[in-house]
């Protein structure tokens, strides 16, 4: 074997896999088992959730026919060197759909922080959750849906599912490639020291730079022009004579009638 294989093999030896069949949610299963003193490096998966959380506290619908896995890191990097680490996920989903999307499809894309979208419709959410444990570590779990078979309609944005772009693929095909490409983001990322080279594949793959954005802020809504993202993935947001505004956190929303790409 190669230096390459023999490294990249001990990469993804370095985790370890739980297929469940039906959970409250992938993320509280990695949770519970991080205070109960697991070591870290663990994904959980199942085919059903009856309690799956989205971002803001909104439920993930969660039928069989979806991927739902969940990854336990524990003391991941620095609190400081966090903020970048959903941009490494994203590049990994982006990676992990791109083996199995058609050629023909719409483009594949990320919309900033971390939505992976297919034509512009979100076909994957990422929710990453924090807590210290009882003795004293940082636990942080990044959960991972991805519509395979279903997307969820009743949504204040367009959705996408794989199946309707042709892809055939089974959530244990997928999760595969996940583990692999999150395993290679990871390593890239490298405890957050990495961050340039991630930010770097990230803009290869962003949606929407260049065009007029409004971002919905916690307490207000700015527009701009979206000019990229910095080497920390800040979101820098072009406002004309304001200048340059970096958002280090929002909700991103493109111009109705801005350009699609399908
Ligand atoms: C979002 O709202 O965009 C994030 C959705 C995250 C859903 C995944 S499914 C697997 C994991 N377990 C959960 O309860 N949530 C995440």
């Amino acid at each position: 074997m190669s230096d390459y294989s023999t490294h990249r093999r001990k990469a993804l030896d370095a985790f370890r896999h739980i297929a469940l069949d039906e959970v409250d949610s992938t993320n509280q299963q990695c949770l519970i088992r991080a205070r109960d003193g697991d070591p870290g490096n663990l994904w959980i998966t199942a085919n059903r959730q009856t309690g799956g959380r989205g971002r803001r506290g909104r439920p993930w619908a969660s039928e069989p026919g979806n991927l739902y896995s969940s990854l336990l890191l524990i003391d991941p990097a620095p609190l400081a060197d966090l903020a970048s680490l959903p941009l490494a996920v994203a590049v990994a989903v982006h990676d992990a759909i791109g083996v199995v999307l058609p050629s023909g499809a719409p483009p594949l894309e990320i919309k900033w922080p971390n939505d992976v979208l297919i034509g512009r419709a979100k076909t994957s959410g990422i929710l990453l959750e924090a807590e210290r444990t009882p003795d004293g570590r940082n636990a942080l779990v990044i959960g991972i849906g991805i519509n395979l078979l279903f997307k969820p309609t009743e949504t204040p944005y367009p959705t996408a599912s794989l199946a309707e772009h042709g892809a055939t693929v089974t959530p244990d095909e997928l999760f595969t490639h996940l583990f692999a490409a999150m395993a290679d983001a990871l390593a890239l990322w490298d405890r957050g020291r990495g961050v340039k080279a991630v930010m770097q594949r990230w803009r290869h793959v962003a949606c929407g730079i260049g065009e007029k954005i409004t971002v919905n802020l916690p307490d207000r809504s700015i527009s701009g022009v979206f000019s990229g993202i910095d080497d920390k993935g800040i979101l820098l947001l072009d406002r004309g004579s304001l200048g340059i505004t970096p958002v280090a956190a929002g909700d991103v929303f493109f111009e109705p009638n801005g350009p699609r790409k399908e």
